[in-house]
């Protein structure tokens, strides 16, 4: 696959058949990831494989604190609050898509809910990965982990394998520092689900858009 047909091809997956990715596999994925550059080649990023027992232990703590409303101590603003028009109206019509394939309606909230509720499955992936970073870096620091993060996704897709980013992973920091062994010391910036995809699955089977490049670029001679 080329460069440009890779990247194409990328969509956030929300749906896994549950065939398993044996560890070799997921240990190439990560050592060719890791080629992302990043400044004085520090590579900040820190990542956390759960497969079996551990995926399962951390879903089933997840879910039970989706379902009982708890709150854990967020560490970084998911988002910027208030957030500017432009990118609430960017994130709502995501939002509309997806529930559209899936043909929940706006008012159905119970729906909606049990649709966020996936995630702390991981879309049924085979692999749960968590992202975390030291406290110690700031932006500049979160940017190099990111590159690395797309090539995992990318490097998934060239194997047929699909994933999904999880920042929902963020709202629990203490259950899943505690259930990954994972130090204070860093930050549960998101989750990975990895797997392949379930392409019979509706929320599987439409794309999100991106703006043309003169909304975002400025040429200057
Ligand atoms: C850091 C990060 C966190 C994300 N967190 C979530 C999440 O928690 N749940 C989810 O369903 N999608 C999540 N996404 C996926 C985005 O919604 C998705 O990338 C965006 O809508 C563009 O769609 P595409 O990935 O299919 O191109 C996340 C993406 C990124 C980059």
């Amino acid at each position: 696959m080329d460069i440009k047909e890779l990247i194409k091809s990328r969509y956030s997956v929300r749906s896994f058949t549950n065939e398993v990715i044996d560890i070799e596999t997921i240990k190439d994925i990560l050592e060719i990831s890791s080629c992302a550059p990043s400044g004085g080649n520090i590579q900040p990023w820190k990542i956390y494989v759960a497969t079996n027992n551990a995926k399962e232990k951390l879903v089933e703590k997840a879910l039970a604190n989706y379902d009982n409303g708890v709150q854990e101590k967020i560490e970084y603003d998911i988002y910027p609050n208030p957030l500017d028009e432009e990118y609430k109206k960017r994130r709502s019509e995501c939002a509309r898509n997806m529930y559209t394939a899936l043909s929940i309606k706006q008012d159905d909230i119970e729906s909606r809910l049990s649709q966020i509720r996936e995630n702390f499955k991981f879309f049924g992936a085979p692999v749960g990965m968590i992202v975390t970073i030291d406290k110690s870096f700031a932006e500049n620091g979160w940017g190099h982990v990111g590159m690395f993060i797309q090539n995992i996704c990318l490097s998934a897709v060239e194997r047929g394998m699909g994933t999904c980013l999880q920042e929902s992973w963020s709202i629990y920091p203490e259950t899943v520092k505690d259930i990954l062994n994972i130090p204070d010391s860093e930050v549960v910036w998101c989750g990975i689900a990895l797997g392949y995809p379930n392409k019979e699955h509706p929320i599987n089977n439409y794309r999100t858009s991106r703006e043309s490049i003169e909304k975002f670029v400025t040429f200057i001679e």
